[in-house]
């Protein structure tokens, strides 16, 4: 059985229409009238336990309307969840010690107590054993640096801090599912990277089902597996990252920096390469071609024997690549091939 399955999952929000002004008030009163606002439309989705699961789209896809059903905070309006066998609305208390969910604006620390004290009261709520404690303070310590502020009232960290001590908190129970809604947004770099490499660890180590919502195209290669993308409020796409990767990210573009470039026409040297696609820009010879289609060494070697090379430089498309043309509807993975 998957960790987490939605089927034909929907949630509408009801919204008041009403017209401006007094006047507009008051006939609300008397007859008042609704927009339904249909933020998650017959989603299937099924997580198997130990994956990490990236779900992306544009700002008012429904990422957070999703992840709110599946940690059971919202009710579906219809279709059905089941988190570890449970519903996570009806069975609130009994799936709240097997999850863990950071929101960004919810936080389980004391404002008023230093952050190691407040994690403390969290260890003693939650009857967690003293080594595993610590063995979780030491983790968040050594990845995520928060020993540098565990005497630090929680009011007075920094949005950088709070996220790490959000984190550092949510985990103190040892959940296996940690839901994550853009966790990342907000941080400058260097927090961003410590935040990915822990991610990157409890999903390795721990075996932790990570379920993560962004619009930072760069978390999705760092900690995920798997990609689900969503528009308006349905699934365009469900697949591993590297069928992604394979399908349509496979182009790779080769940089050779040439001494005294005579500018010749390249087909020549890269004859029987197969399908390449070369071109000068300057004193850089670039050579674009289909990853799964051609060898680099191939190409490399014929350059580096006709050319005095300099500098060399290899860049392949990215998932960010793939993920923004969707967004800019360049590109359509269901015509592209259909489902993987
Ligand atoms: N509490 C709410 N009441 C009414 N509409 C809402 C509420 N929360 C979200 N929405 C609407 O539902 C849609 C999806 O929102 P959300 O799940 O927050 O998207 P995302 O997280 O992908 O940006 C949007 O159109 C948003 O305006
Ligand atoms: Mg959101």
């Amino acid at each position: 059985m998957a960790a987490i399955e939605a089927r034909a999952l929907c949630k509408a929000y009801r919204r008041p229409l009403r017209a401006p002004g007094l006047s507009g008030s008051v006939r609300h009163l008397l007859r008042p009238r609704h927009q339904d606002i249909v933020a998650v439309d017959h989603l299937d989705l099924s997580i198997e336990a130990g994956e990490a699961v990236c779900y992306v789209g544009p700002n008012g896809a429904g990422k957070s309307t999703t992840i709110k059903l599946l940690t059971g905070i919202l009710r579906p309006t219809a279709g059905t969840v089941r988190v570890l066998g449970r519903d996570p609305h009806r069975q609130r208390v009994a799936n709240a010690r097997d999850i863990a969910a950071t929101f960004g604006n919810r936080s389980q620390l004391n404002w008023d107590l230093p952050l190691g004290e407040s994690l403390a009261l969290l260890r003693d709520i939650y009857a967690v054993p003293q080594g595993r404690y610590r063995q979780h303070l030491r983790t968040c310590a050594d990845i995520l640096g928060i020993d540098a502020f565990l005497s630090a009232p929680v009011r007075q960290l920094s949005l950088g801090q709070r996220v790490r001590a959000d984190l550092a908190a949510a985990l103190v129970h040892d959940p296996k599912i940690l839901y994550l809604d853009e966790p990342t947004v907000g941080l400058d770099i260097a927090v961003k990277e410590r935040l990915r490499a822990f991610l990157r660890q409890l999903h390795r180590e721990r075996g932790l089902t990570i379920p993560l919502t962004t619009h930072d195209l760069a978390d999705i290669e760092d900690v995920c597996d798997r990609l689900v993308i969503i528009d308006q409020a349905r699934l365009l796409y469900d697949g591993t990252l590297r069928q992604v990767r394979d399908r349509f990210a496979r182009e790779r573009v080769l940089r050779f920096v040439v001494r005294q470039p005579d500018r010749a026409d390249p087909a020549g040297i890269l004859a029987g390469c197969g399908p390449v696609r070369a071109a000068w820009e300057g004193d850089t010879l670039v050579v674009a071609f289909d990853r799964l289609a051609v060898e680099s060494p191939a190409v490399t070697a014929r350059v580096l024997r006709a050319m005095d090379v300099v500098d060399f430089h290899l860049a392949d498309a990215g998932i960010a690549d793939v993920v923004r043309r969707v967004y800019e509807r360049r590109l359509d993975l269901a015509e592209e091939g259909g489902q993987p």
